[in-house]
């Protein structure tokens, strides 16, 4: 199927979000790397679903809850082919962060022992590294930081080789990092990873949004992301993990659906992923996501890839001769633009920027390793996303000028 070309005016008007007034100044949303606004048809897909299609998914078998199950898996589907996976390898989550959670505690508890270790890189968001901290001090295994390159902001493949070892069992990587928007060589990490029989997790709640994913062509063990970044509601996301593995993993959480049977003697469970789903999922998240990636799928994805590699382009050069202001690790064509003006706090920017209508993110943005291989105590990131303009460019910028000239 071939999409109309990227249209700015009809993005637009799916998401009356955009539509309103900060201070008295029309809205420039520029923090779409901390979520995303949510168009018209996710929106109505809620709606709908809460008004006439409401039922529990897998219980009981009237017309409403066979109709919600049958969505539902759909949407499973939808998922599964969003990242080029097998069905049975999707797991719903309530985003990236406890999809993470689940692997370090269904899978990593069980496999890591003393002495084994766990390379992170260094521009991991923190839920990438604090769930594998605590697996750590649980199994007695080792975490290892992989550290970037502070100057470029990049991971070094030849550090990675000199830090992967045949003691390395899992390696826990960003496809693309919330910060800087730079994007992690994970398919060579892979391939070196599995030479030598350890996992690899990807965390790719930033990259989702930003280039087709095919987690089978990567041959990643793990791939995670959230919703919310991707059009969806908040609490909703996906777990991907190699069919074979998921089947050996133990449950995490206990409860109903999960099961095969139950008594006082003992129980067994079913099979994945409904083994790792115990309890009422959020079906309305589940349906709205599939809604979000069938809206996203339906506009020329490559027209939207340029549309935000040229605003980028557009806010760099706008910014980048600003006195005392310096761009951290610009990666061309990312989404993200994060920088920090000496002498100045990252959170007074923002507030101003704030008062003149402009919505960004200040602070460590949950990378607080990253700000210290960088020596700063944060920055300020403007994210990009395909709703944006020319227009919101130029009156950040300008905003940026203007919070210069007053600080
Ligand atoms: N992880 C989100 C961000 O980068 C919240 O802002």
């Amino acid at each position: 199927m071939t999409n109309s070309p990227f249209n700015i005016d009809a993005i637009r008007r799916d998401f009356p979000s955009l539509d309103q007034h900060v201070h008295g100044q029309p809205l420039v949303y520029l923090d779409s790397a901390a979520t995303s606004q949510k168009p018209l048809p996710v929106i109505q897909c809620i709606t709908d679903y809460y008004s006439g299609a409401n039922a529990n998914v897998h219980r009981g078998s009237h017309s409403l809850t066979a109709s919600a199950t049958n969505r539902f898996e759909a949407a499973r589907q939808t998922v599964a082919d969003f990242i080029g996976a097998s069905v049975n390898g999707i797991v719903w989550t309530r985003g990236a962060t406890e999809a993470l959670n689940l692997i370090a505690q269904s899978y990593a508890r069980q496999m890591l022992k003393e002495g084994d270790e766990i390379l992170i890189s260094e521009m991991e968001h923190h839920a990438n590294i604090v769930p594998w901290q605590i697996v750590a001090e649980q199994t007695g295994a080792k975490i290892v930081k992989w550290p970037l390159d502070p100057t470029r902001c990049q991971l070094d493949m030849s550090v990675f080789d000199s830090l992967l070892t045949s003691r390395t069992k899992l390696v826990a990587v960003a496809h693309i990092s919330n910060v800087t928007g730079t994007r992690n060589p994970v398919e060579t990490v892979i391939e070196k990873a599995h030479a030598l029989g350890a996992v690899v997790v990807v965390d790719g709640a930033q990259a989702v949004v930003h280039e087709s994913v095919n987690v089978e062509k990567m041959d990643a063990d793990f791939y995670v992301f959230s919703g919310h970044k991707l059009f969806a509601p908040a609490g909703i996301g996906a777990l991907y993990g190699k069919p074979d593995i998921l089947e050996k993993m133990p449950p995490w959480h206990g409860g109903g659906k999960m099961v095969d049977n139950v008594s006082f003697e003992g129980t067994t469970y079913t099979t994945s992923p409904a083994k790792f789903e115990a309890g009422t999922p959020n079906v309305a998240g589940a349906l709205a996501l599939a809604e979000a990636i069938n809206w996203f799928n339906s506009i020329d994805r490559n027209g939207a890839e340029q549309h935000v590699a040229s605003l980028q382009a557009e806010l760099v050069e706008g910014i980048r001769n600003i006195e005392d202001l310096s761009i951290i690790g610009l990666q061309q064509g990312a989404s993200v633009v994060a920088f920090h003006i000496d002498g100045v706090h990252h959170s007074d920017i923002a507030t101003l920027l704030d008062q003149q209508g402009i919505a960004v993110r200040s602070g460590q943005h949950c990378a607080h390793p990253l700000m210290d291989a960088l020596g700063i105590n944060g920055c300020v990131r403007v994210s990009i996303a395909i709703y944006n303009t020319s227009d919101d460019i130029k009156r950040c910028v300008s905003a940026i000028q203007k919070a210069c000239d007053l600080l």
